[in-house]
């Protein structure tokens, strides 16, 4: 693992990020005083093949020169690029009209895994608004529907499962995902990055907490109750359901990347529920563990939550090559807490986006500030882009950004 680790990041010279550190740091030892979590009871299924850990493919957009020099990823690896890189969490779907006409009869789940249709989705707002990056149309909760748990989107609600998972026999019932389920996915991330060009394609996932969540408790919740009575209550089953999601959530991410996603961000979207050491203790070993299922392609990896100014720095030591900050803390104290030490992605507060312009221009122009000391900088909203946001707005927002000239 290492050697191809080393061999991969010989395609990108003089780039050896957090991830790279953190594998080292992995292999060696420990990072910034945590205890490597390769002491996990666990062995992650590196191919789900062969056994064996291929590196992206020659051919892939971020080997062959699409991508690698793209804003995005500069950004992403800590460099400066020439233009400012700008992307929307949650971009895809919600108000925009040529989704909802594309989308018109079929049902969410559905439609991410009609391939043409996913990739018509995830390509829509880039031809738009002229983002910077496409992130890929798909939901966390598909890897779930994919491994044969039941599973639904119902609109208005949000996901919503058949039966909760709330003992150690729900846990140990959970079907297990397999590789070639995947196929529609990586169907519609090929069909997507040849239409992309040098656009670079985000994969994502959802970090176990989030996904585990919404198993135990069925359906959304705001406090997040059962998964964090089941931590304390009922360790060993919560590890156990945590590891599961961890390993579903991987495999989705992993399919993405090796189809032709350029990055990779891991939603940990609930985790602001969590204080520190129950985060440190119960979640984040797993988000690890999500990860480990990729770490060895590459790929800049981002992760993002919302409410988690108190856990930036646990979320940074899972392993990862940026954080994404929400519309909560000013970047430059989010640099602060960091130590420098990550580029940055956010974090224009979605609620300006209804604002008059003056207002939301001189934001976004702010957080261009505060994100200004940062090793890196991608803009994005502090949380996904809300349905009512006007479409045209969006689009300002990318021009105005693009215009203001790279310091
Ligand atoms: O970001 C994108 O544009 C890509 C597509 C994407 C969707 N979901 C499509 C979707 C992504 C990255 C997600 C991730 C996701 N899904 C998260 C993490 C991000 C976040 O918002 O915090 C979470 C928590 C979910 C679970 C989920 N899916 C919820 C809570 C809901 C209902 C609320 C909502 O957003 O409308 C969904 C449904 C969903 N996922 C829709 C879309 C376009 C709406 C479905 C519809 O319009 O019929």
């Amino acid at each position: 693992m290492l050697l191809r680790t080393v061999r991969s990041d010989a395609r990108h010279p003089g780039w050896c990020g957090t991830g790279c550190r953190y594998l080292l740091a992995r292999i060696f030892g420990t990072i910034d005083g945590m205890t490597s979590s390769s002491a996990l009871p666990h062995s992650v299924p590196v191919d789900g093949v062969s056994g064996t850990a291929p590196s992206l493919d020659a051919s892939h957009p971020l080997m062959d020169g699409r991508t690698a020099d793209s804003p995005l990823i500069q950004a992403y690896r800590g460099g400066k690029p020439s233009r400012r890189p700008v992307w929307f969490m949650r971009q895809a779907g919600r108000s925009l009209p040529e989704y909802l006409k594309v989308r018109e009869g079929v049902a969410m789940l559905d439609s991410c895994l009609r391939p043409e249709l996913a990739s018509e989705i995830t390509l829509q707002p880039v031809r738009r608004h002229g983002v910077d990056a496409a992130i890929f149309f798909s939901d966390i909760v598909i890897p779930l529907k994919l491994a044969g748990v039941g599973v639904d989107i119902v609109p208005g609600v949000g996901p919503v499962l058949d039966k909760p998972v709330r003992t150690a026999a729900d846990v140990a019932a959970l079907p297990q995902l397999t590789w070639d389920a995947l196929e529609p996915i990586r169907e519609a991330v090929r069909l997507t990055v040849a239409e992309l060009g040098t656009t670079p394609l985000i994969g994502f996932a959802g970090a176990p907490f989030t996904l585990a969540a919404y198993m135990v408790e069925g359906k959304p919740s705001r406090d997040h109750l059962g998964p964090r009575t089941m931590m304390h209550a009922d360790p060993e089953t919560w590890t156990a359901l945590a590891n599961w999601a961890a390993d579903a959530s991987g495999m989705f991410l992993r399919a993405q990347l090796e189809a032709g996603a350029s990055a990779g961000q891991l939603f940990d979207s609930w985790a602001g529920s969590l204080g520190l050491a129950d985060y440190a203790k119960c979640v984040a070993p797993a988000s690890t563990r999500a990860l480990d299922h990729v770490r060895h392609l590459g790929a800049p990896l981002v992760h993002f939550g919302t409410g988690t100014s108190e856990l930036l720095v646990a979320m940074r030591d899972v392993g990862v090559d940026v954080v994404g900050v929400d519309y909560r803390l000013p970047l430059d104290e989010a640099n602060r807490r960091l130590g420098g030490t990550v580029p940055l992605q956010g974090n224009i507060d979605p609620a300006l986006l209804s604002a008059p312009w003056e207002v939301l221009e001189a934001h976004v122009r702010e957080v261009i500030a505060a994100g200004s000391e940062a090793p890196g900088h991608v803009l994005n909203l502090g949380h996904g882009v809300p349905p009512e946001t006007d479409p045209a707005v969006l689009t300002r927002v990318v021009e105005l950004i693009h215009s203001i000239p790279a310091g």
